[in-house]
């Protein structure tokens, strides 16, 4: 059976490799632009985006277009073998319109207009903005649409931010009318008696008031809400005159701001902007976790492959310190987004610019102006590898047996909230702990939030899943009768989707019969007093051993729940700290405090081994070296990669493996050199 989905952009079914492209800052220099296509071909640059900050160059005055650069770029790209990824100008506003017309210029939460600075600073509400856009981007369909080299749509520039202008307010208190319907709801759903917080009038809803958790959370639903219908006006002219070409926006991995799983539907490709630090530790396995989270994230969006939209192929001008790439990093993080389902590597940017803030970010070519660089080499090197693997990846798919839920909403709730602790909170930072068990064991991982269905995974993990939005502890509850297993901790079930505490005993929500127990008080406990569990053995799960524990530890009760492991020390002493309940066909476990990342390993291989999860390869891989699979149904395509500083070896497990890029058979000892990655490809399996 084939498992392959079609291909991102059907008019080019290849792995994509280039990137951002800005000519526009260099027409002046015709010659420059000539030698960018040589320099091109020789790196094997299939796709450039184009027009991202360009709105300047194409209406350099109110109402008059300059389209003839444009149109010779895109054409002597074609004709130099690329495709063009066309982005839409909104995220700069020129110069011109920001001082004719301020209403475009945001708002801050003070009231203050912001002056005309920097970049993805324009008012989503203003209809004068999105007149202007409407007409842009009616101007780019209609010219641009049937042009043979366009094959991506790239709306705006990685959308963020919020206005608090009088169009916005006025739009948020229409989400909130649309939502509540009444006042006294809304002033119900916000606790808003407190502190005499109580609306009387729409009007009356102006600041975002952080001590009210639920208009807090609101707010940050509905900057999602109007950034989705601003994108979704800007595609209005695209999906009417262009509807066979996708749309996507650049995202930007967790960012807070956006809940991306809310946008998704409204795009057609997910693709994302990926910065890490590598270099940052002398090996680069905390990097590659927590990039590798985030494209499984990306890759859940809509659980088929996403563009890495941008990348740097050398350093990242905007982080603290920013080291070099060392050999072969580029090749293994370029390829381990592939491995997670990317079927792209483009990079910000093509050319360093001269001037201003990005002169000194990575770029495919240096101010030196030629190939002879080392990033260029990588560059090119690898470009070239990725042709190989064009007909072999796109649109093939990861098959992963666990689901790990990361909610923007719970992480908003988690993070306004005052308490039970407000230090070291680290939602994130714990969610992804629990997909890194499963990381260093080579399981595949969805990544999702919890509207995502929970119906073909074996195991969902919930770490710290403090709010409970409409309808999950029902699916969740759904899900363990039916035979699932779920693994959640402390702080799950306390709150609804407005922070209003569940009453009656946690976790709430009816999550309490399925994990069979009640977590009566939170303990935030301070760096000098540490806490420890205790596992007994005997246990079905062959854990034993004491861990310590930090940040949060509960007091539970045991509510028809066996306890797996109790607290060592402090008037809780003795009292569960993990508990495993038998729910309906499937099991519940609830671990009680955040404990040091050693038991989460071994709680994790337990469960792993107990639902014999399949890993990407069945081999035992040295420490730091990770495996990720993707596949068609026939074959799959292994990717071994390295974040080691060291070469590193190991047995494979069968002997049907060929190197996908010389295709000779690779058996026993497989070498991955430092830092390196070899792709494989074997018999599905
Ligand atoms: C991204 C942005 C690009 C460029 C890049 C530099 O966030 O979309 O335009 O600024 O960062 O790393």
């Amino acid at each position: 059976m084939t498992l392959r989905l079609p291909p991102v952009c059907k008019n080019f079914p290849v792995l994509l490799h280039g990137g951002d492209y800005n000519p526009d800052q260099w027409l002046g220099t015709p010659d420059i632009l000539k030698e960018d296509l040589r320099l091109m071909k020789l790196s094997h640059t299939n796709t450039l985006s184009l027009g991202i900050f360009a709105w300047a160059s194409l209406e350099p005055e109110e109402g008059r277009f300059e389209f003839g650069w444009l149109d010779k770029v895109i054409d002597d790209l074609y004709r130099n073998g690329q495709r063009v990824i066309l982005a839409t100008p909104s995220g700069a506003k020129p110069n011109w319109m920001a001082a004719k017309y301020p209403e475009i210029r945001r708002v801050k939460a003070n009231g203050e207009r912001e002056l005309q600075l920097g970049r993805h600073n324009h008012c989503f509400s203003s209809p004068v903005y999105r007149d202007k856009v409407m007409i842009m981007n009616t101007k780019l369909a209609e010219r641009y649409g049937k042009h043979p080299a366009l094959i991506m749509w790239h709306i705006s520039n990685e959308y963020n931010g919020e206005c608090h202008c009088n169009y916005c307010l006025a739009a948020f208190r229409e989400f909130l009318k649309n939502k509540y319907k009444t006042l006294e709801a809304l002033n119900k759903s916000w606790w808003a008696h407190f502190w005499s917080h109580t609306f009387t009038d729409w009007n009356q809803i102006e600041a975002i008031d952080t001590t009210v958790h639920g208009l807090a959370i609101d707010w940050m639903r509905f900057v999602t809400h109007q950034t989705t219908d601003f994108m979704k006006h800007e595609a209005v002219a695209l999906r009417k005159l262009t509807p066979h070409i996708p749309i996507t926006i650049n995202m930007m991995g967790t960012f807070p701001g956006l809940n991306y799983p809310a946008m998704a539907p409204h795009v057609d490709v997910i693709s994302w902007d990926s910065y890490p630090g590598w270099g940052d530790h002398e090996d680069e396995v905390e990097s590659a976790v927590n990039t590798a989270f985030v494209h499984d994230l990306n890759r859940s969006m809509k659980d088929k492959p996403f563009i890495l939209m941008e990348s740097t192929p050398s350093v990242t001008n905007w982080h603290p310190v920013s080291r070099l790439k060392q050999p072969n990093m580029h090749r293994t993080a370029s390829l381990q987004a592939v491995a997670h389902g990317a079927d792209s590597v483009l990079y910000f940017q093509w050319r360093k610019s001269r001037g201003s803030s990005e002169k000194f970010h990575g770029a495919v070519v240096d101010h030196a102006g030629h190939e002879h660089t080392r990033v260029f080499k990588d560059v090119s090197t690898l470009g070239a590898d990725l042709e190989k693997l064009s007909d072999k990846i796109p649109g093939t798919i990861t098959p992963a047996e666990v689901g790990i839920i990361y909610d923007w909403e719970n992480r908003w709730a988690i993070e306004s909230s005052y308490g039970p602790r407000n230090r070291d909170k680290n939602y994130q930072e714990t969610v992804t702990q629990h997909y890194e068990a499963f990381w260093h064991r080579n399981i595949p991982c969805d990544v999702f939030d919890s509207t995502h269905d929970f119906s073909k995974y074996k195991m969902i993990v919930a770490p710290m899943l403090y709010m409970l939005r409409p309808g999950v502890a029902e699916r969740l509850k759904d899900f363990v009768q039916r035979g699932g297993t779920l693994i959640s901790t402390y702080l799950t079930g306390t709150a609804d989707s407005t922070d209003l505490v569940y009453l009656g005993g946690l976790p709430g929500g009816g999550l309490m019969d399925v994990f069979g127990v009640w977590a009566e008080e939170v303990d935030p406990l301070s760096d000098k007093t540490g806490q420890h569990i205790i596992i007994g053995s005997g246990n079905d799960m062959g854990l034993s051993g004491t861990y310590n524990c930090r940040h949060y530890a509960e007091v539970v009760h045991l509510k028809g729940a066996l306890p797996l492991a109790k607290f060592g020390s402090d008037f809780y002493a003795g009292s569960p700290a993990l508990t495993v309940n038998q729910y309906g066909k499937g099991k519940a476990y609830y671990i009680a405090s955040r404990n040091e990342q050693a038991f989460t390993q071994a709680f994790i291989d337990a469960l792993i081994k107990q639902h014999n999860l399949r890993p990407a390869i069945k081999a035992t891989l040295p420490k730091g070296v990770s495996a990720a699979y993707r596949t068609d149904g026939v074959q799959d395509i292994v990717f071994v990669m390295n974040f080691m500083p060291v070469e590193q070896s190991f047995s494979l497990d069968s002997e049907q493996y060929t190197d996908a890029l010389t295709g000779k058979s690779v058996a026993g000892a497989l070498t991955v050199p430092s830092r390196g990655t070899v792709v494989l490809l074997r018999p599905h399996q």
